[in-house]
């Protein structure tokens, strides 16, 4: 598929049939999202795939609970049927420890603690490479939804053996749209205009 072609499929599904996804797609959707860049190659990201019912449901139950569940019935059933759980994380003590290291000695304080950066790359690097995964996706014919991390994540952490240092950064659901899906509410409020969003030479400039 063209790239151009990819961007514009692209959009969050949130409702799947129960159908498998291939092991070897499942890969080249990692494959991609490790492509990403890392600031400094730090290579602070990461990923833990759960795939098939019995896996899923582990993130399933650390994440929701019975009042989201019945608040979300429809949505939560749709995405929950997913194949394919995609977990993303991100370790700030790794971005800490390169931008210590000598040839990143100009950027300074980023070397000496996570609450010193300006700008967290553990997020940006994550979000690059939940990014690829969405596109890889499509480019698959495949569905996916990005979905934030909201609680749970301690339980999770627990259950899948992640250690302490690797934060969850959200979860990439992924499978086969099974063409149920609701138009989200997010998508029909009506966002900024596009030249509040695009400035050209000057932030005045449109
Ligand atoms: C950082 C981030 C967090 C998101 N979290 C959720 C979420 O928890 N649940 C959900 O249904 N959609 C989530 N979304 C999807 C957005 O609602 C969606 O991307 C947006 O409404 C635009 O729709 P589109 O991606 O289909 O174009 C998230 C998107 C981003 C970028």
């Amino acid at each position: 598929m063209e790239l151009q072609d990819v961007v514009q499929r692209r959009t969050m599904v949130r409702s799947f049939a129960t159908e498998g996804v291939e092991p070897e797609v499942v890969g080249r959707i990692l494959d991609a999202a490790l492509r990403a860049p890392t600031a400094g190659n730090t290579g602070g990201t990461a990923w833990v795939a759960l795939i098939g019912p019995d896996q899923t449901e582990t993130y399933w139950s650390a994440t929701t609970d019975a009042a989201w569940r019945s608040r979300n019935a429809r949505r939560a059933e749709g995405l929950r049927r997913a194949p394919v759980v995609l977990l993303s994380f991100c370790s700030p003590e790794a971005y800490v420890a390169r931008y210590g290291e000598a040839d990143k000695a100009p950027e300074g304080a980023l070397g000496t603690g996570a609450e010193a950066w300006p700008v967290p790359y553990w997020h940006g690097d994550a979000a690059f490479g939940v990014m690829s995964a969405l596109l890889a996706a499509v480019d698959a014919g495949l569905g996916a939804c990005f979905l934030g991390a909201f609680r749970g994540e301690e339980a999770l952490r627990r259950a899948l053996g992640v250690p302490a240092r690797w934060h969850l950064f959200g979860a990439v659901v992924l499978g086969h749209p099974d063409g149920r899906d609701r138009r989200s509410r997010s998508l029909e409020r009506r966002g900024p205009d596009r030249s509040d969003r695009l400035h050209y030479g000057s932030w005045n400039r449109t």
